[in-house]
């Protein structure tokens, strides 16, 4: 190919998005895969191909492509009233509505109050303001540092990607900001010593905790961020004890948590929330994604009294709280979003992930002895499968392989749509799935991986 014309096809324009999460190359080389219609757990693109939509889009859509009731519950809305805003002192009747549902819903803590907000990472946004606020409120104002861990993943607004422990999110954004020191990915498979147990490794982690704590000072650490089960960093479900010897610690310590349930939330563990699964009694949580069932735009932060009525009374002070968005609590998403929640506890969508999970975790586990797999880990209705030659993390496979963009290719091409990052792929299916259904997905993953097998084989023999 002559110079220009591959200057030429390194310029080929396919669209004008800068698309998150994707590289430059694919942007300007490779026809995006654009889907207009869905129904169920599956997905259509506009060459009429159908998928299983494995990963339920961005692990959010909980009640699946065409919940009539979602759609009924917008158009009622919108008839009605399509926008008004929450700013001083006013709001909708849907507002005040799901702001109810939520603070009652939220069982592990008593929570006090809602702020409403468009996604997870504005929901993690708020929190980094709303905790130094609390602190500044109650005469700690050296409270400032947030401990996160590393590969967790918080959102991409300034704050939450400084939160996240994942360098794509930081490399060339001057990020993470000072405020946050992380500690350690509670990776069983990846970080335990030889020999050391779950427990033991828990034990570590929560001693290094400890040790982070005492040497940044306790007196400026304002609080504490942990996905009650990491999803978007690797699905990482926490070792046996994590979190109850996280949580003393952050007790002793007079240290926040804030429980980030953007994925957990509403039911994906067979709980309603991850709190309710690992026992987990947080101060403030995140919400989004599921809250709406990926319907509209929408998140929360729920805050517990304490700290909501140390936020009311310092607002006082300074004329009004100083945050918010201009969609914060929109009438259409909140109508919607309160659809979903009726709709998760009638048909006790938790009890039926419960029920139907551990076919999906047990069908999937059966393939680890793959000789391609390194692990595979999950709980509920999501998983992770790590690519490995072999079962230790440190058998990678040669990075040019590409072996688990060539499992996720192989699925495409059965049928199934599965989210790959690094040498891992994950799976976290509308919650509604039956058991058909995940056979089905279980026969696609099973297609894919023996292709796969024979791809590393003969990838070996040339090499
Ligand atoms: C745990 C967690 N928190 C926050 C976010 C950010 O949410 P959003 O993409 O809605 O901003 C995500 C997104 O995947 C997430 O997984």
């Amino acid at each position: 190919m002559g110079k220009d014309a591959a200057k030429d096809e390194a310029l080929e324009q396919r669209h004008n998005m800068l698309s998150p999460f994707t590289a430059g190359w694919q942007m300007v080389k490779v026809e995006p895969l654009i889907i207009e219609k869905s129904e169920g757990i599956y997905v259509y693109d506009t060459n009429g191909n159908k998928y299983l939509d494995a990963l339920a889009g961005l692990w959010n859509n909980a009640l699946g492509g065409n919940e009539p009731r979602l759609v009924e519950a917008a158009k009622k809305q919108l008839d009605v009233l399509p926008y008004y805003h929450s700013f001083w002192n006013r709001t909708t009747p849907v507002t005040l509505e799901l702001a109810k549902e939520l603070v009652e819903m939220f069982t592990q803590v008593k929570m006090s109050r809602v702020l409403f907000t468009n996604s997870g990472s504005e929901s993690n946004d708020s929190q980094v303001r709303l905790v130094w606020y609390y602190y500044n409120a109650i005469g700690k104002p050296h409270k400032k540092k947030f401990i996160a861990r590393e590969k967790a993943y918080h959102g991409s607004t300034y704050a939450s990607a400084s939160l996240s422990g994942l360098p794509n999110l930081h490399k060339g954004f001057d990020a993470p900001a000072s405020f946050v020191v992380h500690t350690d990915c509670p990776h069983y498979w990846r970080n335990h010593l030889p020999g050391e147990s779950e427990e033991d490794f828990a034990t570590r982690l929560a001693d290094n905790l400890e040790k982070l704590i005492l040497k940044e000072g306790p007196e400026n650490i304002a609080a504490f961020i942990g996905e009650p089960l990491m999803a978007a960093g690797g699905v990482m479900p926490p070792p046996a004890t994590y979190w109850d010897k996280i949580q003393p610690i952050l007790k002793k310590y007079d240290i926040l948590l804030i429980a980030d349930e953007v994925v957990c939330a509403f039911g994906r563990l067979g709980t309603m929330f991850g709190c309710d699964y690992y026992n987990i009694k947080p101060d403030l949580v995140s919400m989004a994604k599921a809250l709406s069932s990926a319907y509209m735009p929408i998140g929360a932060v729920l805050v517990s009294e304490k700290i909501s009525d140390a936020i009311l009374k310092f607002s006082d002070q300074h004329g009004s709280l100083g945050h918010g968005f201009t969609y914060s609590g929109h009438p259409v998403p909140c109508a919607v979003a309160l659809e979903a929640l009726h709709i998760y506890k009638e048909r006790d969508i938790p009890g039926h992930v419960a029920k139907v999970s551990p076919h999906f975790q047990k069908g999937l586990h059966k393939l680890s002895s793959s000789p391609v797999i390194g692990e595979i880990r999950g709980t509920g209705l999501i998983i992770g499968v790590e690519f490995k030659d072999g079962k230790r993390p440190e058998n990678t496979f040669p990075a040019d392989w590409g072996v688990s963009a060539y499992f996720a290719d192989k699925c495409k091409e059965e049928g199934m749509l599965v989210r790959i990052s690094g040498d891992a792929i994950f799976m976290s299916p509308t919650l509604t799935i039956t058991i058909e259904e995940i056979d089905e997905l279980i026969t696609m993953f099973e297609k894919a991986l023996k292709a796969t097998e024979k791809y590393v084989e003969s990838k070996k023999k040339s090499g």
